[in-house]
């Protein structure tokens, strides 16, 4: 049972705020009751077991769905599948690395294995490595890497992804490409930056390509913020100081705030959505000036 006589469903008509005479045929908007935006949904999450995973991850389950924990760190994502579970909802924890098709294969098949399909991916690992720099003095062998993971393995999370949610009838995939994705920085970190700029592009060709599908893609752009991917960094005065001065809210993002904006993507409440780069950045790439 689903519309306004189901206690879990909020529903509302648009047509009641309009005026008479612009009245058109809206259908009405079905929301998800808080506590309940993900429920009878199952989701993988790779990068689970840390910073914006770990938050999504715990945002998921909270909300109803049950939750694939992907990540490269077995301990990790056990720790965070098992504080799941231990409050009441739902998760198992796989190591997975996205560079490797099978292992994400092999989480997607966890979904479908411990809970019957698949209807969101989260493709969120990602790495930040220190001799990351300018154009000049990255190494290959970096460059090379973080390709693999960062933009590759978004690629292939979307093709393990896929045929499980058709299978499933349809889903929503969320990539995490990056504020740098959008904006230059002197303080240049040029493999990342491109990968980055390589998920927001192909987010757009998927979302595209299965648009009829009931599959929808989008990308999610955080600002700087407070992981352990940004840890040894920002643990710097001077090169966070640096960073502060551009965000215009004048501090960093906490994971929760991008786990809020990836359950909006990841949600039916998006279901207009689809090759959408949703920027959540403190304002950093709406300035030109920001605040004394
Ligand atoms: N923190 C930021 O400021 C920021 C900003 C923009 C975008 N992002 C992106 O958000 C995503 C998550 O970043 P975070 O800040 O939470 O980082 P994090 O380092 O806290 O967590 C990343 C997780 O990914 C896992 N991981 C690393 N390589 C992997 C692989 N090959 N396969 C599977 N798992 C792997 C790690 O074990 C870790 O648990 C990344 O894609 C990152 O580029 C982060």
């Amino acid at each position: 049972m689903s519309g306004p006589d189901d206690p879990g469903i909020v529903s509302c008509t648009v047509q009641a705020f309009l005026p008479e005479a612009t009245r058109i045929d809206y259908p009405n908007v079905v929301m998800g009751r808080p506590g309940r935006r993900l429920e009878g949904k199952v989701a993988v999450v790779t990068g689970g077991g840390s910073g914006i995973g770990k938050a999504t991850a715990e945002l998921f389950a909270a909300e109803g769905a049950k939750v694939v924990v992907a990540d490269v760190s077995e301990a990790a994502g056990v720790q965070v599948a098992g504080s799941i579970v231990e409050t009441g909802g739902e998760a198992v924890a796989i190591a997975a690395d996205v560079s490797d098709s099978r292992e994400l294969d092999a989480a997607c098949d966890a979904a479908v294995e411990s809970f019957g399909g698949l209807n969101v991916m989260f493709n969120n690992a990602g790495i930040f490595p220190a001799d990351d720099g300018g154009v000049l003095d990255t190494p290959e062998a970096t460059w090379d890497r973080v390709m693999e993971i960062n933009l590759k393995g978004v690629w292939l999370g979307c093709r393990a992804a896929i045929p499980r949610m058709e299978a499933s009838g349809g889903g929503a995939i969320v990539n995490v490409a990056s504020f740098v994705a959008l904006v230059g920085a002197a303080t240049a970190q040029v493999a990342y930056t491109a990968s980055k700029g390589g998920v927001l592009a192909l987010t757009r060709e998927v979302a595209v390509e299965y648009a009829r599908r009931r599959i929808r893609v989008n990308a999610i752009c955080p600002g700087p913020i407070e992981t352990p991917l940004l840890a040894e960094l920002l643990a710097n005065p001077a090169r966070r100081e640096r960073r502060l001065v551009h965000i215009p809210m004048g501090r960093f993002g906490r994971g929760e705030e991008i786990a809020r904006a990836v359950l909006f993507l990841a949600s039916d409440e998006s279901s207009f959505m689809t090759g959408s780069a949703l920027v959540v950045d403190g304002g950093i790439t709406a300035a030109y000036v920001t605040p004394e």
